[in-house]
């Protein structure tokens, strides 16, 4: 049997109670014969307060190792004066960085269940599933210098630096041309190449792998503040939207907002696929934080953990009747109205989020 070594790193706040959850689904698949291996590590907050780093050497060999890294969430106000360099989010960065995970995979997916749990009306959001393809090693979250300086008069100037090069560009836009490929062929490319030179450079490169690799696809390019306003517009004219990394971060969360809750997303990080191995590093992470105010609680959704996991199953291990199998009793469940807080009806009883999770077990053993 083959044997899939998970790394999991749960983190901080609702972190580990997302993951827990997600423990129970590898402890179901491995009872029926998939070889799920599991490590767990800590990162974030709760690397610091053991280790004073945002996560350790011996962890990052781990995560190097591991056939794929499920990851929770990290942060808290807790952490909110540790050294910049050492803060929980920095061990999120580094790990996306060292695994060279450039690609970030968010798809947001509208359940027929959750229809009216959205902000947004019925008729917006019904039948909504797009995917949101976010560069995520490059861009204004790593480009040099970024620092923040004491000046002479004691005034202080801070800089980031929002940093592209061709192929970064390149490679990204070939997996949002993948992806289109395999669903409605269409790529919205969104920059601010009206302001910004990285933004001109954006809108050259993704206009040239199309032309030459990929001209069957249809392209737009959508400026990114347009591109936020139609999400909330009519979000169903996008099928897969392609854009840097710190845009990519604020237009998932939008879209997340589609789906009925942040609690609803998924999202995987890929590297790129070893020509010799056809393997690729891989983590996967829920595209919401560590929520503060309700970790603790109990209270957390774990779909958005959930759906990473089954994007573990899709994308590293190649298992789609598994993946499948998880969406349809996900799907199931929030059909027959068990749901955390966060997408309940008003007035209705909610579950906590173990409750959630042993619903989907058991689904899961109806299913089967
Ligand atoms: P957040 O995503 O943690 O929470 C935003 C809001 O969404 C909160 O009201 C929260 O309760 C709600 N929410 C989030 N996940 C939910 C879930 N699964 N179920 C129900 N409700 C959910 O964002 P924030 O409050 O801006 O950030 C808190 C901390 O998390 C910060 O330190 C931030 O840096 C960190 N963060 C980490 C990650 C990550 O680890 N990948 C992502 C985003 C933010
Ligand atoms: C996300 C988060 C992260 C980001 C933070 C925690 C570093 O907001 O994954 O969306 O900004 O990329
Ligand atoms: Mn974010």
């Amino acid at each position: 049997m083959a044997t899939h070594k998970l790394l999991l790193l749960p983190g901080d706040g609702i972190g580990p109670e997302v993951m827990r959850e997600v423990e129970k689904l590898v402890r179901w698949f491995n009872a029926r014969g998939l070889g799920f291996e599991t490590e767990t590590d800590l990162v974030g907050g709760a690397a610091y307060d053991a280790h004073k780093v945002s996560i350790s050497e011996d962890a990052m060999k781990r995560a190097q190792a591991a056939d794929a890294v499920l990851f929770g969430a990290v942060g808290g106000a807790k952490w909110d004066n540790v050294p910049y360099a050492v803060r929980p989010e920095a061990g999120l960065l580094r790990l996306r960085k060292d695994l060279g995970l450039f690609a970030n995979l968010r798809p947001a997916i509208c359940y027929p269940a959750l229809a009216d749990s959205s902000s947004l009306k019925r008729e917006v959001v019904e039948g909504l599933d797009i995917m949101i393809v976010r560069e995520l090693t490059g861009g204004v979250y790593f480009g040099e210098p970024k620092e923040l300086v004491t000046l002479e008069d004691g005034s202080q100037r801070a800089v980031d630096t929002q940093l592209y090069t061709t192929g970064e560009i390149e490679r990204i836009t070939r997996v949002a041309f993948d992806l289109a490929k395999k669903r409605r062929n269409k790529v919205s490319s969104a920059e601010k190449s009206n302001v910004m030179k990285t933004g001109v450079l954006w809108r050259q490169v993704v206009s040239k792998i199309h032309k030459a690799e990929f001209a069957d696809v249809q392209l737009e390019h959508v400026l990114a503040d347009n591109c936020a306003m139609q999400l909330v517009r009519n979000p169903k004219q996008f099928d897969v939207i392609v854009t840097d990394n710190l845009f990519g971060d604020i237009l998932s969360d939008i879209a997340a907002m589609l789906t009925g809750s942040l609690g609803m997303l998924p999202s995987a990080s890929l590297g790129a696929v070893d020509p010799v191995t056809g393997s690729r590093k891989a983590l996967y992470e829920p595209v919401h934080g560590s929520a503060p105010d309700i970790a603790g609680k109990g209270l957390a959704n774990p779909l958005a953990m959930i759906g990473s996991f089954g994007m573990a199953l899709r994308y590293s291990f190649g298992l789609l009747d598994e993946a499948d199998l998880l969406d349809k009793a996900t799907a199931n469940v929030l059909a027959s109205g068990t749901r955390t807080k966060d997408i309940a009806p008003p007035g209705t009883n909610a579950v906590g989020t173990q409750e959630l999770g042993d619903a989907i077990v058991k689904e899961l053993n109806a299913l089967s």
